[in-house]
């Protein structure tokens, strides 16, 4: 049963009750205690012991799954999250095999990267949502400059940018009720201590690696426990409803605010405009160049020359 569930964890993008029935009769609470069984303690580079030395959190990362190869990390948190004591549940793996990236692109996840989901259930309506990503681009950034990076920035919603480069990409995916968020996955990949040449040809244009920027590897264990202190720090400060906080630091961090884009927005004729700032619900507001200020919820900006 093991190596059936190990096959579908590697193969699965979405884990429905219909694919678990496919490897047998077992419900849903076997097939997550089985799931949970498998996510190690230590891979050949991450190390829970590591991350969670010096207990620097409460409850981020207080679970955590380590695994060696999985699908997706996020399809596997969003299984998991369907239990009620997941909060701050951590997963991680040394490599996807169907990494989901933003607006349904496939995300390469090589070994020496960080591909990592957290689970968490916040006490706070649908429309806070852009917040959460917003701060979790924050807590990358916070962590990358701990760590010796300068300058990472955050492209709206939530790339982080050394040097104009894509070098991580953030997933929010969540499951609401009645308007009422029940819980949270947010998918981080860090493109850490690999070489760009490893990546597509297309990607190589547009992203970079913590290894190339540094010019050494950097310890990704390390990383990843300054990143979930920062996390469980602003994730706080969500829950505390001190939203001008985030939104301070993230602006402050902001490699959007004052450059001419072009907007992408779902279903929507794409156009040219200057971003101006985020409000206080986490939208971009950007002004065309009629001088009309347009909100932007959801979707892509483009940076042009
Ligand atoms: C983007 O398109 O910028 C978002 C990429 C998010 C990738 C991470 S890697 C860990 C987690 N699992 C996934 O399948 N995706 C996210």
């Amino acid at each position: 049963m093991h190596d059936e569930i190990k096959k579908l964890l590697k193969n699965e993008k979405i884990l429905s009750q219909d694919v678990i029935n496919q490897i047998g009769n077992i419900d849903a609470d076997e097939f997550s205690a089985i799931v949970k069984d498998l996510g190690k303690k230590e891979t050949q580079h991450i190390k829970a012991s590591e991350i969670s030395k010096e207990q620097s959190t409460t409850y981020i990362g207080e679970k955590l799954y380590v695994y060696d190869e999985v699908g997706s990390t996020n399809t596997i948190a969003k299984f998991l999250s369907m239990q009620d004591d997941e909060n701050g549940t951590v997963i991680i793996s040394e490599k996807q095999t169907k990494g989901k990236g933003r607006t349904g692109k496939d995300w390469e996840s090589p070994l020496g990267g960080i591909w990592l989901s957290i689970i968490i259930k916040p006490d706070a309506d649908q429309s806070k949502l852009p917040l959460i990503t917003l701060a979790t681009g924050v807590a990358v950034a916070k962590a990358l400059e701990k760590i010796g990076v300068e300058n990472p920035e955050i492209k709206w919603p939530n790339d982080i940018m050394i040097n104009g480069r894509k070098v991580c990409g953030i997933l929010t995916e969540s499951v609401s009720k009645l308007d009422k968020i029940e819980n949270v996955i947010i998918g981080v990949g860090i493109d850490a201590n690999i070489e760009s040449s490893q990546l597509p040809d297309e990607l190589q244009k547009i992203t970079t690696t913590i290894k190339d920027e540094l010019g050494r590897e950097c310890d990704e264990n390390l990383l990843i426990r300054i990143f979930l202190e920062e996390f469980e720090q602003i994730n706080e400060l969500f829950n505390h409803e001190n939203y001008e906080k985030i939104l301070k630091e993230w602006r402050k961090r902001s490699y959007s605010i004052g450059k001419k884009v072009e907007v992408r927005k779902p279903f929507d004729t794409p156009f040219d405009a200057y971003v101006i700032g985020i409000n206080e619900e986490g939208t971009l507001i950007v002004e065309k160049f009629d001088g009309t200020l347009e909100k932007v919820i959801s979707g892509e900006c483009i940076i042009k020359n």
